[in-house]
């Protein structure tokens, strides 16, 4: 199963504080506006599944050009039939929407295991961080 590799696991256990410094390190040269307070957010949240370049999948699709974009259309991906039926476009709302409770309120038949991201602060610095303008 894809969230289950050892590394995900021990990671969910330990929590944030041993992971985060190695996943900022990790995803950092990604990033162009690597200070914006949504980026620390974005490494230690998705940045195990997601990165920002194009054409870089990981467990997840690249998140490059999503915003805009038509849920599930993302070329190279095998998404979900449930993600691609909703006929979402991504914009501040849905992700707003999808990233706070992914699984159990927005879509429960995503392939994206996640919990979702439910300290609001957080939440904004990363939507925030998504939409930035480029
Ligand atoms: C455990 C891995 C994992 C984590 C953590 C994760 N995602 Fe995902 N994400 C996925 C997968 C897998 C999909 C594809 C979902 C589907 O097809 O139903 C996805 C889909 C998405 C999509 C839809 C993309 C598109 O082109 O339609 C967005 C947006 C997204 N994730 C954003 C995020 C953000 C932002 C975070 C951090 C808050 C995050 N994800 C955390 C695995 C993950």
């Amino acid at each position: 199963m894809m969230e289950r590799n050892s590394w995900g696991a021990r990671a969910r256990k330990v929590g944030g504080a041993v992971l985060l410094p190695a996943l900022v390190a990790w995803t950092q040269p990604a990033f162009s506006a690597g200070d914006a307070p949504g980026a620390a957010v974005f490494s230690a949240e998705c940045g195990e599944c997601h990165s920002l370049k194009e054409g870089r999948n990981k467990k997840g699709p690249t998140l490059f050009g999503t915003l805009g974009r038509k849920a599930g259309t993302q070329p190279g991906f095998e998404f979900s039939e449930e993600l691609r039926r909703t006929g979402w476009t991504w914009n501040q709302e849905t992700l707003r929407s999808y990233l706070s409770q992914p699984t159990k309120k927005a879509n429960p038949g995503t392939k994206m295991k996640y919990e979702g991201l439910a300290d609001p602060k957080s939440l904004e610095a990363l939507i925030a961080y998504l939409t930035a303008p480029k």
